[in-house]
């Protein structure tokens, strides 16, 4: 099979785009053809090296997890999933192995596709959107009335928070640049602030949740624009500190929350059946063909997309 593989860290342009073997399944994955895969950050951050002291690479590597395709394999313990099934996933191998033309997929973190969703748009899903539905509902115990500010509303995380925020009967506040106007138009929040023109900490609104999806923020930055009781949810993995729980007690109970998103395939049921009806969109960047992933690299490492990159394999 044709794969995007990397012998080393270093820049986008490490990718190299070659023939490899497809990768074998036990008895608990599927074998999935890859119709197209989306980039997320950890992505680059991994290319690059950031994480080698405590997630040591034994290269060669494919890098990415979000995936789209059709099953060409069940292992022998599979009992939900058949050959033919089109599916989406957040692959959890210790380096994921999306951008291939080929995957194995455990059976517990997969989906069925949203029936109108092309793979395109089902690929961006997995990472981005699981992640905005555990913050919210898992972290931030979302409530209906509640006013949510989410920062960093215009990428891959923070455009599905929006969407599951006013789901979920919160009033949502976004935090992205205006530039982002397509994506505002489309997702419609409550209200609107461009962090370049306005801090949006000062002032007097106060927030039951605030989740930074750009991981920009502290809580310490955060905690006066949060209400007594309020919650600070960071997508950057922060240990649980003792002095967590200190701050807690010193600001009238308000929480700060890290979250380290979990590959489940019954939270994506719960995103493909929004998407089936229509509660749910992805919006897409850009697409790239999986010989060009260090174009889409390159894009993913600007800081300021608008939705999900896609690498389109099949
Ligand atoms: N904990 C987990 O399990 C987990 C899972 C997934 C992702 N993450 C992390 O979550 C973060 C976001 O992921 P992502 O996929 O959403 O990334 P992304 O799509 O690359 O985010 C890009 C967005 O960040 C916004 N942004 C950049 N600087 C900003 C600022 N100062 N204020 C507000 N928005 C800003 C940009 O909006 P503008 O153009 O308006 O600046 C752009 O739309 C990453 O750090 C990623 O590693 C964590």
């Amino acid at each position: 099979m044709k794969a995007a593989v990397i012998y080393a860290y270093g820049g986008p342009e490490v990718f190299r785009y070659e023939e490899i073997p497809r990768p074998d399944i036990k008895d608990d994955e599927v074998l999935v053809e890859v119709h197209a895969a989306s980039v997320n950050p950890v992505d680059w951050k991994q290319r690059k090296g950031n994480h080698k002291f405590f997630l040591k690479a034994r290269f060669p590597i494919i890098p990415g997890y979000d995936i789209s395709g059709r099953i060409i394999k069940c292992g022998a313990n599979v009992r939900k999933f058949s050959e033919g099934d089109q599916v989406f996933c957040r692959l959890t191998k210790r380096f994921g192995g999306a951008f291939a033309e080929y995957a194995a997929a455990r059976e517990s973190t997969l989906s069925l596709k949203p029936d109108n969703m092309d793979h395109i748009h089902a690929a961006a899903i997995p990472m981005a959107g699981q992640t905005a539905l555990q913050a919210l509902r898992d972290k931030g115990r979302i409530k209906p009335g509640q006013k949510i500010l989410i920062i960093g509303a215009a990428g891959g995380v923070g455009h599905y928070a929006l969407q599951l925020s006013r789901f979920f009967g919160a009033e949502t506040t976004a935090v992205c640049s205006s530039r982002h106007e397509k994506l505002l138009a489309l997702l419609k929040p409550d209200h609107h602030i461009d962090y370049h023109k306005k801090d949006y900490l000062k002032g007097d609104i106060r927030y039951d949740i605030i989740l930074d999806a750009a991981g920009v923020k502290t809580f310490l930055s955060c905690k006066r624009a949060l209400k007594p009781g309020g919650i600070y949810i960071t997508v950057l993995p922060r240990p649980k500190l003792l002095v967590h729980k200190l701050i807690a007690i010193l600001t009238k109970g308000k929480k700060v929350r890290s979250l380290l998103q979990k590959s489940r395939g019954s939270d994506l049921e719960i995103l493909r059946k929004m998407a089936e009806k229509g509660n749910l969109i992805s919006v897409i960047d850009s697409i790239h063909s999986l010989d060009k992933i260090s174009e889409a690299h390159r894009r993913a490492e600007s800081h300021s997309t608008e939705g999900k990159i896609i690498i389109k394999v099949k």
